[in-house]
């Protein structure tokens, strides 16, 4: 029988944690819905005594998500395990992931530990989760910068003291992949125990080698790969789930290796993520990237319409990219609207179907034809209810080559209406300035973009920014219209509301 190999997603614990990635509680509990509907085997939800704001989501999580086990990740410290298993400890099933550094550099500089302090609080600390919890998994940080025989005594504790899962990190992607193979081997044969265990990979991309070693890994015994969806994390990013699900799941002939993941629900992960992390990934990434299946070249075009297998090793539908068949526009009722959504994977509640629905007739007055990405635009954009503290009520530009621009923005935050003036060398600024004096608030902004959604004249600009409130972690605001000054009005509202319910 096939080796299944485990998917830990590491999207909302890695990902999370890098510049411009950050999510708030119910986007946190969006992504966890999702990872369960493709089927990852273990969901790392956060990072427990890092701030209440992540134990609050792991628990949230616990609460919500059945199928997956939920983990959280804790330093080597009683008090980070207590928190960790705090938050997971309502999860149908949950696992603690405690991790120290083992590399000299690490232990020297960040640790101030020698290596048999080192060895000592291993065997303390996953003793310690493992009066909580059955299901330990310990990480050595660095593991690829360590001494081989020390990472050997360092995971021979581990396993002593009742670890299950043992990962070996690529901390800061130095690997090759022939290189990391040969150290899981080495490990295999001179480790204790080693074999009572699952062993882990968590691969990082600075040398753009994060999924090849991922897959080195698997071919020299892991059953465990760590990987966030697009690729996001610390730096250059993790390994990609899509990229390395895909390549064991077309490779099969090589690697003889099952998975759970139900890669149908792929592109709607990825598109997830970029919608609510404001971050998008290159149109040539491999598997969810705009061109990743789109044939340009003549003589491709005529082959795939020949044989698709000319030019491709993998379908587009295996990864629920969804066929383009029905455009919906000004005639299209409900129940078109609706099957649309679930065809591309959408399953909304009543509330937010209601709401959206509304949002797509006013876009169908403004549009003919409403695409796909017209339809994901405006789900993304229905904010959650309890997010929508004020809304834009309108607003007055006046704008010119030779004018101070000026910006009048009437906005309602439940019944109260507010309405300030503001001016500035730009229509976008002078609104930002405007909201500003009416939320009374310092906002700085950080990061701001604006793209076309679809092609044509009346195609929809989504803003993405990236803002600040009176010194707050970075908070991803968006909002979608056929109006560029409008969209990046309603980004910027809904970035400020985002920050109220955090
Ligand atoms: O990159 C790393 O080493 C980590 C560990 C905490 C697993 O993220
Ligand atoms: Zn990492």
């Amino acid at each position: 029988m096939a080796r299944t190999i485990r998917i830990f997603d590491t999207t909302l614990r890695d990902g999370e944690q890098s510049p411009g990635c950050s999510m708030n509680l119910n986007e946190k509990i969006e992504v966890a819905k999702q990872l369960e509907a493709l089927k990852v085997d273990i969901i790392e939800a956060g990072f427990a005594a890092s701030s209440p704001g992540d134990a609050a989501a792991i628990a949230a999580i616990a609460d919500n998500v059945r199928g997956s086990t939920i983990c959280s990740l804790a330093r080597c410290v009683e008090k980070d395990i207590d928190a960790a298993w705090n938050a997971i400890r309502r999860a149908e099933s949950a696992r603690i992931h405690t991790f120290l550094a083992t590399s000299p550099v690490h232990m020297e500089y960040k640790l101030k530990m020698t290596p048999d302090e080192v060895i000592e609080s291993v065997a303390h600390n996953v003793a310690y989760a493992k009066k909580y919890c059955d299901d330990i998994e310990f990480s050595a940080e660095d593991a690829t910068r360590s001494d081989l025989d020390f990472l050997c005594r360092v995971v021979e504790t581990a396993i002593k003291a009742g670890a299950t899962t043992i990962n070996i990190p690529d901390t800061v992607g130095y690997m090759i992949p022939e290189e990391y193979a040969s150290r899981i081997h080495y490990l295999r044969e001179h480790t204790e125990g080693i074999e009572n265990v699952v062993l882990s990979c968590h691969m990082h991309n600075d040398l753009g080698m994060a999924v090849a070693n991922s897959l080195a890994g698997v071919e020299a015994g892991i059953d465990q790969i760590e990987c966030a969806i697009n690729g996001i994390g610390e730096r250059a990013g993790n390994a990609s789930l899509e990229e390395c699900v895909m390549a064991l799941n077309t490779r099969k002939d090589l690697f003889g290796v099952d998975c759970n993941i139900d890669t149908h629900q792929i592109y709607r992960a990825s598109r997830m993520i970029q919608t609510i992390t404001g971050v998008s990934v290159a149109p040539t990434k491999p598997i969810v990237g705009a061109n990743a299946f789109a044939h340009e070249a003549g003589i491709h075009q005529h082959g795939v319409m020949a044989n698709k297998e000319t030019y491709e090793i993998m379908t587009p539908e295996s990864v629920g990219i969804p066929k383009n068949a029905i455009v919906l526009g000004k005639h299209s009722g409900r129940h078109a609207f609706e099957d649309r959504l679930r065809e591309l994977g959408y399953s909304l509640d009543k509330e937010k179907l209601d709401k959206t629905f509304e949002k797509f007739k006013v876009l169908a007055d403004k549009k003919k034809v409403i695409k796909d990405r017209d339809l994901e635009a405006l789900v993304g954009a229905v904010p959650v209810s309890g997010e929508e503290r004020y809304t834009l009520d309108r607003f007055v530009i006046n704008s010119g080559n030779s004018i101070t621009s000026t910006a009048v923005i009437r906005v309602k935050k439940g019944e109260d209406v507010f309405e300030r003036v503001a001016a500035s060398d730009g229509p976008i600024n002078a609104a930002f300035r405007a909201i500003n004096k009416i939320v009374d608030k310092d906002v700085e902004l950080e990061d701001y973009t604006l793209r076309s959604m679809t092609d044509g004249e009346d195609a929809q600009a989504e803003a993405i920014v990236k803002i600040s409130i009176d010194g707050s972690e970075i908070v991803t605001g968006r909002g979608v219209s056929t109006d560029v000054i409008e969209a990046s009005i309603k980004a910027y509202i809904n970035g400020i509301n985002k920050y109220f319910i955090d």
